[in-house]
């Protein structure tokens, strides 16, 4: 990394989510953020959606093994949904209180992207389900980690060996092309929330960009204006 010198922002942690298609990147960029907040002795969780927490786990068995697409697309939401509840009250919630900084992997986006703008859910009850879940609560900052699909299910693939793709890996191309363009909708209705962020280079490059995400959106606005 660069060496960019910030000052921590101190009080409440902060809750910073990463977003994006298969194979973008997500987990390699998290533990790295992680291992530079642990260096500035920033106190940080890794977690993770579907599942985070023992309940949610078990939601996350569920989905990912398709039983969810049995019950149609408005039951999966509201398995997504149940699992972000006791995610967001046993983990999230508690930790941002005493000061923790978490990072999610994928949070109440996936949601608005998979089931929303691809399955068709409607938005009145995918808001309904986040204000049940998530009340006021909403990501300091939004990393959209965003790269050509074909480069994403090939970095999936590898990954993942000969083991069956999972659910939502097993769509098709134009299901993973839509995907990329929700996201890329969602960073440009809430630009104040989400950075996208070209994920289509080596790990340290994109850990580079991360971290200059954070600079912009977190730590500048932690250091007070100068007066004029
Ligand atoms: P996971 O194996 O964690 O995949 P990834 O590495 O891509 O994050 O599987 C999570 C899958 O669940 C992923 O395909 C996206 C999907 N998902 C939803 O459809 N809705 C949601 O609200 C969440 C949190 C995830």
């Amino acid at each position: 990394m660069n060496g960019i010198a910030v000052k921590p922002p101190s009080g409440r942690g902060r809750f910073i989510t990463f977003e994006g298609g298969e194979g973008s990147g997500k987990s390699t960029q998290i533990r790295k953020l992680a291992e530079r907040l642990d260096a500035a002795r920033l106190k940080t969780i890794v977690t993770r959606e579907p599942g985070g927490s023992p309940g949610a786990e078990i939601m996350r068995h569920l989905v990912l093994s398709g039983m969810g697409k049995l019950l149609g697309p408005d039951a999966e939401t509201l398995l997504f949904a149940a699992a972000r509840d006791d995610h967001v009250r046993s983990v999230i919630q508690p930790a941002l209180n005493q000061g923790t900084w978490v990072l999610c992997d994928r949070f109440s986006d996936s949601t608005r992207a998979y089931q929303g703008s691809l399955g068709s859910v409607p938005a009145g009850l995918i808001n309904a389900m986040q204000r049940v879940t998530i009340g006021d609560l909403k990501p300091d900052l939004t990393i959209i980690l965003d790269l050509p699909v074909e480069v994403g299910l090939q970095r999936a693939a590898a990954r993942r060996g000969k083991d069956a793709p999972d659910r939502f890996e097993a769509e098709d191309l134009q299901f993973h092309r839509n995907l990329r363009e929700a996201y890329r909708k969602i960073a440009a209705d809430d630009p104040e929330r989400c950075v996208l962020v070209d994920a289509d280079a080596d790990p340290d490059t994109v850990a580079g960009r991360v971290w200059s995400a954070l600079r912009d959106h977190i730590f500048a606005a932690a250091i007070p204006a100068q007066p004029a």
